[in-house]
């Protein structure tokens, strides 16, 4: 018998909620200009899926597709890009909005700034994002990965010109060796998707720049007559992305906000562990972390983000691999007439935890506690796609576990 999926909702003190105006719906719209001035930018599309919705007994189910986010296959981009341009605006003392797409890019702004060199540690999905703005502002990137990376994935990010390796450590271990190695490089910047104690500017433009993906469900929900979603499920590694979402969401809707499920892979479920702990304080888990969801596979919170989520989330959830699996494959294979979507195995926990959720007996309670019923307009992030292509096609073709 595969294990069961765990939840637990939050029980935690509340804090006086230092960092939510990180994520004010006035600094995520200052990222979304910025993003817009990209000639590759489109929004990604809010799918609708009404039959999986009445299949589940919910009123609506939209899933935002970060498959078509700049042509890289997932979010990431949206955050090392904005954080990149917000630290040459600060460095040539100017404010970002003085500085889209066309100037960031020209002869006159490179001439200024000259070249730095950006270190970072990834996955995959985040140092493709760093290498592939790096190469559009003609800076330079250093981009460490941790064991048990894909090679596929590393050369996605050799690709953009980024040098590139796969160390022998776990991805916690390879954002401190990109930090000291920044730290001992002329012109180094480190540009981690993660915040500690004194590192928090560069992390939380990350968090803004990952508002534009929330900030355009917003608007495409009020589109196809949504006023808000009732509950938003989201994933989480080290939480930037879930601190991003619920924080710019309890922003948006302050009288009256979403029910927030944060979903982890259960082999590096550091929120969840945290939140059962229940005394507010974060919690690490270490080691190798094996699980099929790379993207979700770091055990160190980020600090700005655990308090945003303290304060607003409603459940945390550990998942079990077979659970993104499942999600991916209902999402690629839906109910006849529903659209398919290309889901990775970060990008499908969520939806597979929902999936869980709506169909299992043993979690009736929860449906009622959380109110997931047919008066819920319900969204969930995929925030990849394909990225392995080779191991979504095991999973989603052959059936495998990875
Ligand atoms: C596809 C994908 N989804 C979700 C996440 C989780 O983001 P965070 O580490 O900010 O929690 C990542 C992180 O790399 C990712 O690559």
């Amino acid at each position: 018998m595969a294990d069961t999926m765990k939840w637990v909702m939050n029980h935690m003190p509340k804090t006086e909620d230092k960092n939510l105006p990180i994520m004010s719906v006035e600094e995520v719209k200052k990222a979304r200009t910025f993003h817009q001035s990209f000639p590759q930018y489109k929004e990604t599309p809010l799918t609708k899926l009404p039959k999986m919705a009445a299949y589940f007994g919910l009123g609506s189910l939209f899933v935002k597709d970060e498959s078509y986010r700049f042509g890289l296959n997932a979010f990431k981009v949206l955050g090392g890009s904005y954080s990149m341009a917000k630290y040459i605006a600060k460095e040539t003392g100017k404010d970002v909005s003085e500085l889209p797409y066309d100037v960031l890019t020209s002869d006159k702004l490179h001439d200024e700034f000259g070249t730095a060199t950006f270190f970072t540690a990834t996955d995959g999905n985040h140092g493709r994002g760093v290498a592939w703005a790096a190469n559009k502002l003609r800076q330079n990137a250093v981009v460490h990965m941790p064991k048990g990376t894909t090679q596929t994935r590393l050369e996605n990010i050799r690709k953009l010109g980024a040098k590139v390796d796969i160390l022998d450590l776990n991805y916690d271990d390879c954002v401190r060796q990109a930090a000291k190695e920044a730290s001992e490089t002329p012109r180094g910047v480190i540009v981690q998707d993660t915040a500690w104690d004194g590192y928090e500017e560069i992390p939380s433009w990350i968090m803004q720049g990952y508002g534009t993906m929330a900030m355009e469900a917003a608007q495409q929900l009020n589109e196809q007559g949504i006023d808000r979603p009732t509950h938003v499920f989201v994933q989480a590694g080290v939480g930037s992305l879930a601190g991003a979402v619920v924080g710019f969401f309890s922003n948006l809707y302050k009288d009256n906000p979403p029910v927030f499920v944060v979903v982890e892979a259960e082999a590096a479920a550091c929120l969840y562990k945290g939140a059962a702990a229940g005394d507010g304080k974060p919690r690490i888990v270490d080691g190798d972390m094996q699980t099929i969801m790379a993207g979700l596979a770091c055990g160190e919170p980020n600090t700005i983000s655990w308090d945003i989520l303290k304060n607003h989330v409603k459940m945390f959830v550990a998942a079990p691999d077979w659970v993104a699996a499942q999600g991916m494959r209902m999402l690629g294979a839906p109910i006849k007439g529903d659209p398919a979507i290309t889901s990775g195995e970060s990008g499908a926990a969520p939806f597979g935890a929902l999936s869980v959720l709506m169909t299992s007996d043993d979690c009736a309670d929860v449906r009622k506690e959380l109110g997931l019923d047919e008066t819920a307009n319900v969204l969930v992030f995929s925030t990849e796609g394909d990225t392995d292509p080779q191991r979504y096609k095991n999973i989603v073709w052959k059936g495998l576990d990875k």
